[in-house]
């Protein structure tokens, strides 16, 4: 979950956390105290509309435009871990600095999805980030993932309501999400690489085959696996 000092990160890059590149500036500004996600809300409110109790959870927006953000990720369909994953190759700057992303889908987008290998109405994608710590424990090499939440971004598919049927959120408080705009550089890049209808289904294992026996794929993951071949 991000606060204030987020704002100078978006303006500076808008990359999701999984290939944010990990500027020192964007490391700094997530390591602020007091940052800590508390995983299950029993004073979010309002209770009725984003339940902890297991209940399906449905976008809901603010009169703004603000998303209603879904507390309860943690206890939906983990897809992966990336770590320190780039587009960019990595800069000196950057030292030893690490993080993961996790990514979780909602329960009912995730049984659709095995059924036909597409992304029903209302799939909400939850990407979570967190450092990579190798100092701690017993731990003497590798890396794993230590405390709280460094960045949470959501990809929201309610085909009414956005123009490309899907739009991305940043988590700016317990109860806030706020739109990224159409023209942010998420919406680029997940519709130029995603294997699946703008997500990137290719770094999801259990999801792959899926797709793959479904035919699923979009036409700009086809020619990007295209390319990579002829490399
Ligand atoms: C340069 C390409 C790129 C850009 C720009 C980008 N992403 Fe992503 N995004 C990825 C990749 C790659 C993954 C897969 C992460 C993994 O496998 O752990 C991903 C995954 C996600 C997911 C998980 C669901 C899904 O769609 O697969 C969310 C949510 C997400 N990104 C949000 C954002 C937001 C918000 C922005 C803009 C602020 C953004 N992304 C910009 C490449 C990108």
């Amino acid at each position: 979950m991000r606060f204030p000092s987020s704002i100078a990160l978006r303006a500076a890059s808008v990359v999701c956390m999984a290939v944010a590149g990990l500027s020192a500036l964007l490391w700094q500004s997530k390591m602020l105290p007091g940052l800590t996600f508390k995983p299950v809300l029993a004073t979010a409110k309002p209770a009725a509309i984003n339940p902890v109790n297991g209940a399906a959870y449905t976008p809901t927006y603010s009169e703004e435009g603000d998303l209603l953000p879904p507390l309860q990720y943690r206890e939906w369909i983990y897809l992966t871990s990336g770590l320190d994953m780039s587009y960019t190759p990595r800069t000196a700057a950057q030292g030893d600095m690490s993080m993961f992303d996790n990514v979780f889908v909602n329960p009912e987008a995730y049984h659709g999805f095995l059924a036909t290998g597409r992304w029903p109405d209302k799939t909400v994608f939850v990407l979570e980030s967190r450092n990579a710590a190798n100092k701690g424990s017993i731990n003497k090499a590798g890396h794993f993932q230590s405390g709280g939440v460094m960045g949470l971004e959501l990809h929201v598919k309610d085909e009414a309501r956005f123009p490309g049927k899907w739009a991305f959120f940043d988590v700016a408080s317990e109860t806030k999400a706020t739109l990224f705009p159409q023209t942010a550089a998420c919406y680029s890049c997940h519709a130029s690489h995603a294997a699946v209808d703008t997500t990137f289904v290719q770094f999801y294992p259990t999801l792959l085959p899926i797709a793959q026996k479904q035919s699923a794929f979009s036409p700009a993951y086809l020619k990007d696996s295209a390319e990579e071949q002829h490399k």
